[in-house]
């Protein structure tokens, strides 16, 4: 089968690889239908996680068909059309039976985190989803059955398999609620429905920053959020306390490794003191209000010289992270889309075939193109 495959630091290549195939008796193979690139997919492209091989199936997001199915599936059957969480999770252990599938306690042999498709040894080691045919573990948990009444157009259902449950996640966990001012740190597919979902959750503001403009301006014409440049904007945290009369009740940050790292970071990230940018995060701590929520959804590395903790500390600052958890949240999310209370799909820029992938790799990392999200069609 066709496979993106990681060649190293900004390569990725289209190359034949061999079928997967049935290995445990809960797994299913499934047809990739349609599959796309995320933000996380750029850390890997980055070099940022040592743990990646050459030849690494990457990409975690897919929706496809049921091909074939392990003799202990019952939860689905062949020809099935299904959405796949990102995370690899086991539906049984502590962490699954308590809505954090995504720290699955089975699913990583490799370490004590949970499980991610195609996102190296680090996350288990799982072939990744932008490919013609994908491994599913799990199969009576993980995978959602799309209803065969759905009208919802696939790229719509596709971001059910991250990019949605993510930013719900990030605003239920950092419990935004109604009249909250909420600063979202990142306008790239992330945080633009971080966006979306601050104002369904009863936000009375809802502000955006990223240092690039046609993002912004999407996120100003589509989802009417006011907008700053932080690079423009030298004294962007001075104003953003100013203006929000002391700091923001919760700021999300939708950046993690994405962001502008400087040149001092880029040499501790290299003798593995960083773990890449820490820009979004200094904001975050600098323009979030006393006694408010800091929420990273961004990904961050391991270690972070100089981390301002007592920042944090002083200011009676809760700081919350993670990786979002996906599959308690499909139905929830699943009736809000074909309720057409939220509309997400403003956020597809692009629709390529899975051969293009090296170059939409390239335009989504340099920002090209007005690229916000990319779906790739085997
Ligand atoms: N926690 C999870 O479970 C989870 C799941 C999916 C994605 N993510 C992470 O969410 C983040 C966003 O994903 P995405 O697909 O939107 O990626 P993206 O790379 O398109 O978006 C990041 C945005 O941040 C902007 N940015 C860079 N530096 C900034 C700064 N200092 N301040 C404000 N904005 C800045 C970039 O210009 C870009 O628009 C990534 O780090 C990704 O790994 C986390
Ligand atoms: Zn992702
Ligand atoms: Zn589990």
């Amino acid at each position: 089968m066709k496979a993106v495959t990681y060649q190293g630091l900004k390569k990725v290549k289209v190359k034949n690889v061999e079928d997967p195939t049935i290995k445990k008796e809960d797994d299913i193979l499934i047809r990739v239908g349609v599959t796309s690139i995320c933000g996380s997919d750029l850390h890997l492209y980055h070099g940022l996680i040592p743990s990646t091989d050459k030849d690494t199936i990457i990409g975690h997001e897919a929706i496809g068909y049921v091909e074939e199915i392990g003799p202990n599936v019952e939860r689905v059957k062949k020809g099935d059309k299904v959405i796949i969480p990102y995370t690899v999770a086991c539906g049984h252990c502590y962490y699954c039976e308590n809505q954090l599938e995504s720290q699955c306690n089975e699913s990583n042999e490799e370490g004590e985190i949970g499980a991610a498709y195609g996102c190296s040894r680090l996350l288990g080691d799982y072939d990744g989803s932008q490919a013609e045919l994908l491994r599913v573990p799990y199969a009576n948990f993980s995978p959602f059955v799309i209803p065969e009444d759905c009208e919802l157009e696939d790229e719509v259902l596709l971001l059910l398999t991250d990019a949605l449950p993510v930013a719900n996640w990030a605003i239920e966990h950092s419990g935004v609620k109604p009249g909250d001012t909420v600063i979202v740190l990142g306008s790239g597919p992330v945080g633009l429905l971080t966006q979306k979902l601050a104002w369904l959750k009863g936000a009375e503001r809802v502000i955006a920053v990223d240092p690039v403009d046609y993002r912004l301006a999407h996120a100003k014409k589509t989802n009417k959020v006011e907008t700053f440049n932080f690079e423009k904007d030298k004294y962007l945290p001075d104003t953003l306390k100013e203006i929000t009369k002391g700091g923001a009740d919760v700021v999300i940050d939708c950046v993690g490794m994405s962001g502008k790292i400087k040149g001092v970071e880029v040499i501790e990230t290299v003798l593995r003191l960083q773990g890449a940018a820490m820009g979004a995060v200094t904001t975050a701590i600098e323009t979030v209000k006393k006694g408010g929520v800091i929420q990273l959804i961004g990904i961050y590395g391991t270690r972070y010289n100089a981390f301002p903790l007592g920042d944090i500390f002083m200011r009676n600052v809760t700081l919350k992270t993670g990786l979002a958890p996906v599959v308690h949240q499909l139905p929830t999310l699943y009736k809000m889309l074909k309720d057409e209370k939220l509309n997400p799909k403003d956020i597809i820029s692009h629709k390529l075939p899975l051969d293009q992938a090296e170059y939409a790799y390239d335009i989504f990392n340099k920002r090209d193109d007005n690229c916000l999200k990319i779906i790739l069609k085997p």
